[in-house]
């Protein structure tokens, strides 16, 4: 039997979970609103902020898991990639809880955690895991990768993006609409209720599997220049058209190199993962691709789309069952 307490405090949410043998027991989240005034994450005000989270979210996670502490086998934690001051929080967190438990710890790679999400089961609910090898495509606010996942362990990156990730585009696209941060749900919602046909921006031309999102954000940005300067009221009357325009530029990007990159390797076994993952026309979009092109499609839950730690506690899991532990030494990693 193994018990793992999972810790993610990479950029602005503070989270721990408690998994059981695969199963997850408790996955608490503290979200941070301090960043909404400001439009964007103020790295600063995030490590306060988790550095005043992290024992209640600990402990309220070991509590509604309905263990008791020292049945924890191991601590599993964020060690990168994500802001530096607050992987300290959580690492530092981490450290002091396992020399006190005399348990081990293990490093979780965050971006790896979004990807095993798609294995966390719970008590009443398995959810449907993806045969290896698997393709995905992980979508979140800091990255954007096409990822070959061959087992729980070994990934292949076999795309990436050049500048911008996906959840950059919609959050900076957002903000110059005036939309609140994080603007990609707000975009989303908004979306649901506009023509995608509405408007044409930028699709960039770059080689192999490789995304590339600053261009868009460019022609975004140029395009409500010109149209502002016609008419001042543009993004006010337009804005459920501008935002489902947006996003299906998104989508179609994102999708084009997931199709290629099917192609390429054969994998019909096709995930997305990350913040991301929960936009719906992502989600119909794949699952519609999916359909015509013969692929399993695996869409996470939404509660494991965006950043939580039962992807940590999970991956945590597979590392502990191949005696992957780090020492007491460890160190976060802000690129990893
Ligand atoms: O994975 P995540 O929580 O954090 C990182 O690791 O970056 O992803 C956050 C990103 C933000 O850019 C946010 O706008 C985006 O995910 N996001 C969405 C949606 N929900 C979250 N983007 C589009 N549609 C959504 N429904
Ligand atoms: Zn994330």
């Amino acid at each position: 039997m193994a018990i793992i307490l999972g810790i993610e405090s990479s950029c602005d949410d503070t989270s721990a979970a408690v998994i059981k043998d695969g199963i997850l027991l408790s996955n608490i989240i503290a979200n941070q609103s301090v960043h909404e005034f400001y439009g964007g994450v103020i790295p600063e005000l995030a490590s306060r902020a988790h550095q005043q989270n992290i024992i209640p979210v600990v402990s309220m996670a070991i509590k509604k898991a309905e263990i008791e502490k020292n049945e924890i086998s191991a601590i599993a934690f964020t060690r990168g990639p994500g802001l530096m001051g607050s992987l300290l929080v959580g690492v530092s967190f981490a450290k002091g809880f396992a020399k006190a438990l005399n348990i081990p710890m293990v490093e979780v790679n965050h971006l790896q955690g979004h990807i095993l999400a798609h294995f966390v089961d719970e008590k009443d609910k398995k959810n449907p895991h993806p045969e290896f090898p698997f393709l995905c495509l992980l979508v979140s606010g800091g990255h954007t990768q096409l990822v070959v996942v061959n087992d729980y362990l070994n990934f292949e990156i076999i795309g990436k993006t050049v500048d911008d990730a996906a959840g950059e585009a919609f959050d900076k696209c957002a903000k110059v609409m005036g939309l609140p941060y994080p603007g990609g749900p707000v975009v989303d919602r908004l979306a649901k209720e506009g023509n995608p046909d509405a408007f044409a921006f930028a699709h960039p031309v770059v080689g192999g599997l490789d995304y590339s999102f600053s261009g868009l954000k460019t022609s975004f940005l140029y395009f409500l220049r010109d149209r502002i300067a016609e008419n001042p009221d543009f993004i006010e009357k337009n804005r459920a058209d501008l935002c489902a325009s947006l996003q299906n530029s998104i989508i179609r990007i994102l999708l084009k190199n997931l199709i290629k990159a099917s192609e390429q390797t054969k994998i019909k076994e096709i995930a997305i993962s990350g913040g991301v993952s929960a936009n719906s026309g992502l989600r119909s979009a794949v699952a519609d691709e999916g359909k015509r092109r013969g692929w399993n499609v695996y869409l996470p839950q939404l509660k494991f789309t965006t950043d939580n730690a039962a992807m940590i506690a999970i991956t945590g899991y597979f590392k502990y069952l191949n005696s992957q532990t780090c020492g007491y030494d460890v160190s976060p990693m802000a690129r990893m």
